[in-house]
C-alpha cells in the first residue's frame, strides 16, 4: 500500500517538514538521528540539514529512494534503510534523537517499538513523535481511519516510561503537509528526553 501511494512522482507528505518538529528539532542534541516510518524523506533531510548525521527507517523501498532523491536534491547527505520495523535493531544507548511522525503502527508493534527507542536513545538523548490521536476520527483529515492504529497520551506515556516530557499533549492543529494531510488533526505531541536513570 505504501510503495503504490508513493509511486506518484509527487511527495505526498510534500517536501517541506513536519511543522512540530520544525517547531522542536532544537531540542535535539548534537550527534545521530533515527527517523522512524521516515517515508518520502522529508524530516530526515531538514535534520540533515540541521547538521545531524540522519538515518531514515521505513518499509517502503520507493518512499527511501525518494528520501535519497530529495537528500541528493538539497545536497544533503542521508543513510536509508528499508526495513519492516518489527525486525529493525534500534540499538542501545546509539541515538542523539528518535523521530517519529505519523508512524502509526498496531498496539503490539507500537509497544515494542518504543520500548526499543527508550533503549536506543542515549541518556540526554530526546524523542519528538507526532501521531494521530482516537478524536482524528472526527475531523477526517488525514490519518488512518481506524481506532488500533491511533494513538492516546496515556498509552504513549507508558510506552515511553522512562523519558522525562518537556512536552506531552493533545491538542487540534491545523495540518497542511501534502495531499493525505489537508485540515484540522487531533494529534498528540511529544518531546522526550531520556535521563540517565532510564
Ligand atoms: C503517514 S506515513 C508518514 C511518513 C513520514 N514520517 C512523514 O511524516 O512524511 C507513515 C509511514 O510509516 C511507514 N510504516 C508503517 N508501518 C511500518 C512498519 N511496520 N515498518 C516500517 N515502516 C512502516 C510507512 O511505510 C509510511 O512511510
Amino acid at each position: 500500500m505504501w510503495d503504490q501511494r508513493y509511486s506518484d512522482p509527487e511527495y505526498v507528505y510534500g517536501t517541506d517538514p513536519n511543522a512540530f518538529l520544525a517547531e522542536v528539532a532544537h531540542h535535539i542534541p548534537a550527534g545521530p538521528v533515527l527517523c522512524v516510518g521516515e517515508g518520502e524523506g522529508r524530516n530526515a533531510v531538514f535534520l540533515a540539514s540541521r547538521g545531524h548525521e540522519v538515518e531514515a527507517v521505513d518499509a517502503s523501498a520507493v518512499g527511501l529512494q525518494k528520501a535519497e532523491q530529495l537528500a541528493a536534491e538539497r545536497g544533503v547527505a542521508i543513510a536509508t534503510t528499508v526495513a519492516d520495523l518489527a525486525h529493525y535493531e534500534i540499538g542501545t544507548e546509539r541515538w542523539a534523537g528518535v523521530v517519529s511522525i505519523f508512524c502509526h503502527l498496531p498496539a503490539d508493534l507500537r509497544r515494542r517499538v518504543h520500548r526499543a527507542i527508550v533503549k536506543g536513545l542515549r541518556p540526554g538523548g530526546v524523542l519528538l513523535l507526532e501521531a494521530y490521536s482516537p478524536a482524528q476520527l472526527r475531523y477526517r483529515s488525514g490519518g488512518p481511519p481506524v481506532r488500533e492504529l491511533l494513538y492516546e497520551l496515556d498509552e504513549l506515556r507508558e510506552d515511553f516510561a522512562g523519558l522525562d516530557w518537556l512536552q506531552a499533549v493533545e491538542r487540534v492543529r491545523p495540518v497542511h503537509e501534502g495531499r493525505f494531510h489537508t485540515g484540522e488533526g487531533a494529534v498528540v505531541q511529544l518531546v522526550g528526553v531520556k535521563s540517565a536513570r532510564a
